[in-house]
């Protein structure tokens, strides 16, 4: 009997970035990270997998198009992976059918601009490592983190895609990348009041994948071992405390400063990398002149009251996140559709400023 499944995953947008690797075939981290899960009733990847004895290879098709799912080592290694396992549980569980020799189509669209910055390869391999896992049927009897560890595979952020609400992703100093998960460190319920507005700026694939860049990153900036060494450690304590004690002040400085020195890295690189564009820039002008309005100034700098209203972050991409507080939503998104008022002809899913994403829920 064939199987087929269809199931979906949520984007995550870092805080603290992930940017490069110490191993490029396990996917292993150079710094642990950390991002917030966004609602999936908004950006996502839905997926469907079809396990089929008439099918005589894995086919892959992303957003209506065929790829070639044998050129796409990353996700080779996951249906590789989840088939090993799947064959492990199988020895000891005689309910499972024997399933060795079945390919599988797999069909996945995201409802976002893919590779723009925007994580795709975050919701596209949490929904593909759970799709598959769904249809050979071992979904339920893996762990999320033994999940998630998979998805890692696939690409390195995905592993955070898993877990809803504020999630760290460990680095790990195991070799073999037993370590390097992720865990949630407060879930969706934890601070409501939290939203994520998406402003895209641009939808165009970028020039420079994530893979690349990171890559590139690592083997010529200067300051990414700084960041590495004497920044991130100090920075995943310090916004971990800021979510569980809801301190937002504290959460946004440190999401705008890890968004710059992400960007600095990314300069730092040789030849340099630039995923931001004027639109972002303006946007962190915007931002910061906003913020300024509830600053308490003081003639001592480092007494001045911090009052963030809002915070910016921008992954490898031009499309800026902001994390602000629902109340202050209508207001921003006032500001910030004034600021750049879209074009007539725009596309109304994907002009700056008008998608608003739901990150905390409320009690029902
Ligand atoms: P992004 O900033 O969007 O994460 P990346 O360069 O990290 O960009 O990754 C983009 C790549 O991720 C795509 O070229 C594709 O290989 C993969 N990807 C994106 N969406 C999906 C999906 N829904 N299913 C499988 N793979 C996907
Ligand atoms: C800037 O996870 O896309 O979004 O592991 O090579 O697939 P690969 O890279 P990817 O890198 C994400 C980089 C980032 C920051 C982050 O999400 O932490
Ligand atoms: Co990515």
């Amino acid at each position: 009997m064939p199987t087929q499944v269809t199931v979906s995953a949520p984007v995550n947008i870092a805080v603290v970035k992930y940017w490069g690797k110490r191993d490029t075939s396990l996917l292993l981290p150079t710094n642990s990270s950390l991002s917030l899960t966004l609602s999936q009733d908004d950006l996502r990847s839905t997926t469907t997998v079809r396990i089929d004895a008439l099918f005589n290879k894995d086919r892959l098709w992303l957003n209506g198009k065929e790829e070639d799912a044998t050129a796409n080592k990353r996700m080779v290694r996951v249906v590789q992976e989840l088939r090993a396992v799947r064959k492990e549980l199988q020895n000891k569980d005689s309910s499972l059918e024997a399933l060795d020799e079945q390919k599988m189509h797999i069909c996945s669209e995201n409802n976002f601009p893919t590779a723009a910055g925007l994580a795709s390869s975050a919701s596209g391999f949490a929904a593909l490592t759970f799709g598959i896992a769904h249809a050979l049927g071992i979904a339920d009897k893996i762990s999320t983190a033994d999940l998630s560890r998979l998805a890692r595979q696939g690409s390195g952020s995905a592993c955070r895609s898993l877990f809803g609400g504020f999630v760290a992703w460990n680095m790990g100093i195991n070799p073999d990348g037993s370590d390097s998960v992720a865990e949630q460190v407060a879930d969706e319920k934890h601070w409501p009041d939290m939203e994520a507005l998406v402003l895209v700026a641009s939808d165009a694939r970028k020039d420079t994948p994530s893979t690349a860049g990171m890559q590139l990153t690592i083997e010529t900036s200067d300051l990414l071992r700084e960041r590495i060494a004497n920044v991130v450690p100090q920075r995943m304590s310090d916004i971990k405390t800021a979510i569980v004690n809801k301190n937002y002040d504290a959460f946004a400085e440190h999401t705008m400063r890890d968004s710059n020195q992400f960007h600095a890295v990314c300069l730092d690189t040789f030849p340099p990398i630039t995923y931001l564009n004027d639109v972002s820039r303006a946007v962190i002008h915007l931002v910061t002149a906003y913020n300024n309005l509830f600053t308490e100034k003081s003639d001592n700098a480092a007494s001045s009251k911090k009052g963030y209203r809002a915070a910016y972050t921008f992954d490898a991409g031009p499309n800026a996140v902001l994390y602000v507080r629902r109340e202050h939503v209508p207001e921003i998104l006032a500001i910030v559709n004034a600021t750049f008022p879209a074009p007539a002809d725009a596309d109304k899913q994907t002009y700056l400023g008008r998608a608003a994403q739901y990150v905390g829920q409320e009690d029902k």
